[in-house]
């Protein structure tokens, strides 16, 4: 698994001390406020064997994020397959952090990396994020990153229950395709969380 350094951060391979810091994160209801609730331990240590599970197998993934000389872990960023959401083959960039870390640039600056490694280093084409329209900081990063939204690929998310969950079933959809990301970090603009380097 590569671990990336950024100017502020080391995106890094999930380590098991994670999991308890993850399940805290999980168990917030304001950071699952979008994402149907807080989950239990069990369901949260899962998800991080899944995480590990999908970089053995596909050699990428969501790196866990450590922000060094402030928090050994702060959630996580990074690529996941999107098939069974979009109906298409489709990678989408994700992310989850720590309530007392948002407001930093922090997902910006990592999901700017994993971008480039999902173009660079595993040669996608496309990557997409899609989120509920009332997650606006969410949709704020996928615009930071110099991703657009495309209204004509909205949807309805096939796994959400819309007798259970009625305003989370709507989703919007941002795409960037690799020569638009390379056009623009040739521009240098600082949107795409590559920043100063
Ligand atoms: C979505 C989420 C990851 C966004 O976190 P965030 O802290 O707002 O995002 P960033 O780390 O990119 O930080 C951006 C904020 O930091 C500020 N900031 C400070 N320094 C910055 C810097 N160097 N670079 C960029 N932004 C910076 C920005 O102005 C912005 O603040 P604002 O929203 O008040 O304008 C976070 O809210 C979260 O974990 N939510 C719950 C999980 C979730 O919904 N995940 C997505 C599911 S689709």
């Amino acid at each position: 698994m590569t671990e990336i350094r950024t100017d502020r951060l080391l995106l890094r391979r999930w380590r098991d001390a994670d999991r308890e810091p993850f399940a805290a994160l999980n168990a917030d209801p304001v950071v699952m406020e979008h994402l149907l609730g807080p989950m239990t331990r069990d369901r949260s240590d899962a998800f991080v064997d899944r995480i590990v599970a999908q970089w053995d197998e596909r050699g990428w993934g969501l790196w866990a994020v450590e922000v060094p000389g402030v928090a050994a872990f702060i959630g996580y960023v990074g690529l996941w397959p999107a098939d069974d959401v979009i109906g298409r083959p489709a990678v989408e960039v994700g992310w989850r952090q720590a309530r007392q870390h948002w407001g930093h640039g922090y997902v910006t600056e990592g999901a700017g990396h994993a971008l480039r490694y999902g173009f660079e280093t595993v040669g996608l084409t496309e990557i997409v994020s899609f989120t509920v329209p009332q997650n606006e900081r969410s949709w704020r990063v996928m615009v930071r990153i110099g991703m657009v939204r495309d209204p004509s690929g909205d949807f309805d998310h096939p796994r959400i229950d819309p007798e259970k969950y009625p305003d989370m079933v709507r989703h919007v959809l941002y795409r960037l395709g690799r020569d638009s990301w390379r056009s623009s970090v040739a521009r240098g603009r600082a949107a795409n969380g590559l920043s100063r380097r």
